[in-house]
Formats: C-alpha cells, structure tokens, sequence
C-alpha cells in the first residue's frame, strides 16, 4: 500500500494518558485485524513517554491473547509533557522513522488526540485515535472505551454505601472521577437514585441542598446519597459543611482510581473491538487524522483535531430527573 510515497508496512499502537478497562480488547483488535492484513505491529509502552525513550516492542497474534477480559493495559499509559512541545514531537518523529513505523494508532483521550493530531499536521505522519477515557467527553463518539464499565464499578460501590448510610441514618457524599467532566458523576447518581449530584458544570447551592435535607427529615427521610464529580468539589470538605449546616451526621467516601481497573463489561469490550477493527480498516484504505467513535450505533469518524473535549449532553436532563425522583 502506498502512502505518501511510502509503502505502509509498519502500525504501531499506543495508549496515551488515563487508563480504562476495555483499552487491552482495543489493542487485540487493532493488533490482530493489522497482523491478518500483513502488516507489521509494534507496541509502543508508556504513551508518548515511551516513544520518546524508545519502548518499542513487536507484537504478534500471541502477544494480545487473552487480554480481551483484563482491565488496564498491557501497553502501560502515561501522560507525557514533553511530547506536548513540538520540539517533542520532532523527536518522537525520528524516533517512529528510526523503527520503520509508517501509522500510529493512538488510544486515548483529548490530550492524546491533539498531540497526535499536531504529528499529522507537523509531518503529515499517518495517525488514527480511538476514544479511550472513563470521562466520555469527546467529541465524535456516543461513547469512550472505559466509560461503561466505570459507571458500573461506582455504582456497584454506592449500592453497598446505601445499605450503610440507611443503617445508621446517615448523610454520605460519594466522589466519583471527573475533573472537568461530570458524566459519570450524573449516570451514577441516576443509576443509583442518589439524592442530589454536584457537577463542575452546574453552579453548586449548598443552602438549597441543607434546605432540602432538612425538610426531607421532616417527612421522614432517614439517609441520603450525594454524589460528587472530584473537579466539583470535595468530598471531606462537602461533608464537614452539609454537617454544620445541618446538624445531620455526613461521612464522605473517594471512589478514586478503582473506576478507572477492573474487568471490562461487555459494552466496553464490544465498543473496543469494533473501534479497533475499524482503525485499521481506514489506514488499509488509506484515511488519516481520523478519530474513530461510534454514534448511533454505527462507527463515526471525526477530524482528530475536531475530537476535543464535549460537555455531556444529557446534563441538564439528568441532573433534573435525579431532583424529579428523590
Ligand atoms: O481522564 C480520566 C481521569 O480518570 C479523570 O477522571 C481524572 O480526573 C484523572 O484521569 C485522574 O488522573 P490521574 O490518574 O493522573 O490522577
């Protein structure tokens, strides 16, 4: 195949940024669909990190068997400021003409996508991204590989935090991931039936929530789930204040990192699978500078430098049947 007057021979994959579950089934796909089509595939660990060191690994089918069901990736991830500067990015551009790599398959998130997309428009170097973040805030995809079954892990958590906070008639404020994203904050407070949710996106009114908790007593109610996005707040420091406001007793739980590992569900496996066969279907025909997503049930390409970070769109609608059922 020929590509800027080069045959492609060589795909070399890596992970970029925060892990999610489903990212390893991504790496089987794109690895085994490119070795069947006669390409070359190498593993790129650590990210952009790694490219730069020169952690650079062949794989063959063998190297990705039985990694469909493993959390994490076998490839490792980084986050990697050096690549961010285009001085980074020549050197990472010698470095994949140095290993004879012809297309780069980058499985990440937004900063993931626009330094792959400055590699193409620097040195017209072929690349391809696949949405992998729990966040699920890119543009050009329903849904990011990793989302799904994170969503899932803290809504298993909260389940078990309900029975406690009923027990003992408490308040409970859950910190769920999302720094600037509140997706998972908002599905798993849905999925949970929490009573209320903080979000960065949202201006937060404590003396509303306190009003809330307050009259809800009055009627009854013994405990409550509160959900919190890490980049909306605190969750000790939500706690300590609802507590003053209040008088009612507040524990506080971080569910921190055990949403980002764990087994992947079957919709992530799925998703990584049918994105990672579709990437290396576009660099046989030849397409670059495409992120791949998946919309409508059907795959979805979108500019790489057009896949940058999106607000979740059912925010408000969401947010408003959490309040409609408490
Ligand atoms: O982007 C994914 C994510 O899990 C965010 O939700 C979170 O804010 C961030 O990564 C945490 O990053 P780190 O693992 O580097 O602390």
């Amino acid at each position: 195949m020929e590509l800027f007057g080069n045959p492609i021979k060589k795909i070399a994959i890596l992970c970029s940024g925060g892990d999610g579950p489903g990212m390893n089934a991504a790496i089987r796909a794109v690895a085994r669909t490119a070795l069947m089509s006669g390409f070359q595939v190498d593993g790129i660990m650590r990210g952009y990190a790694g490219l730069l060191n020169e952690e650079i690994i062949p794989l063959n089918h063998r190297s990705v068997s039985n990694i469909i069901s493993r959390g994490g990736t076998i490839l490792k991830t980084a986050r990697c400021p050096e690549f961010a500067t285009d001085a980074g990015k020549e050197k990472a551009y010698q470095i994949l003409k140095k290993y004879n790599i012809d297309a780069l398959v980058i499985i990440g998130g937004d900063g993931s996508y626009r330094g792959a997309a400055r590699l193409l428009e620097l040195y017209n170097f072929p690349v391809v991204g696949l949405p992998g973040t729990i966040d699920n805030d890119l543009n050009g995809t329903d849904q990011t590989i990793g989302c799904h079954t994170a969503v899932n892990t803290a809504l298993d958590a909260i389940d078990k935090i309900r029975d406690t906070a009923h027990s003992m008639e408490r308040i409970f404020i859950v910190e769920v991931m999302g720094n600037k994203s509140g997706y998972i904050a908002l599905e798993v407070a849905l999925g949970a039936g929490a009573e209320d949710v903080i979000v960065p996106e949202r201006k937060f009114d404590y003396e509303r929530m306190c009003r809330e908790v307050r009259e809800g007593h009055k009627k009854g109610k013994i405990s409550w789930v509160i959900v919190v996005a890490e980049g909306a707040g605190k969750g000790h420091e939500i706690a300590n204040t609802i507590t003053t406001m209040t008088g009612f007793e507040t524990r506080f739980v971080v569910l921190g990192h055990i949403q980002r590992g764990g087994t992947p569900t079957g919709q992530d496996r799925i998703l990584a699978t049918r994105l990672g066969v579709a990437a290396v279907e576009l660099i046989k025909k030849g397409t670059f500078g495409k992120a791949v997503g998946i919309a409508q049930d059907e795959i979805f390409l979108t500019d790489l430098k057009d896949a940058t970070r999106k607000e979740f769109k059912h925010l408000d609608e969401y947010y408003r049947l959490v309040k409609l059922l408490t």
